[in-house]
């Protein structure tokens, strides 16, 4: 689905974003141009964004709880 309709980014792209190392919305913003031009989907873009980092971190975490 098209989050961005300024940029044309979807929100597989900001998944992939974070998948790729993107840590805030900043980053994500500098990577895709999400939110740049109109702003309107700078909330959406912010909610897929933090819930793309905790599913990212917490995946991470169980890495950690394998490997000690
Ligand atoms: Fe994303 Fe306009 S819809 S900047």
């Amino acid at each position: 689905m098209y989050v961005c309709l300024c940029k044309g980014v979807s929100d597989k792209a900001i998944r992939q974003s974070v998948e790729d190392g993107a840590r805030s919305w900043r980053e994500v913003q500098r990577e895709t141009g999400c939110g740049t031009q109109c702003g309107k989907c700078a909330c959406m873009g912010k909610g897929i964004t933090r819930d793309a980092v905790r599913e990212s971190l917490a995946f991470s975490t169980e890495e950690l709880a394998y490997a000690v």
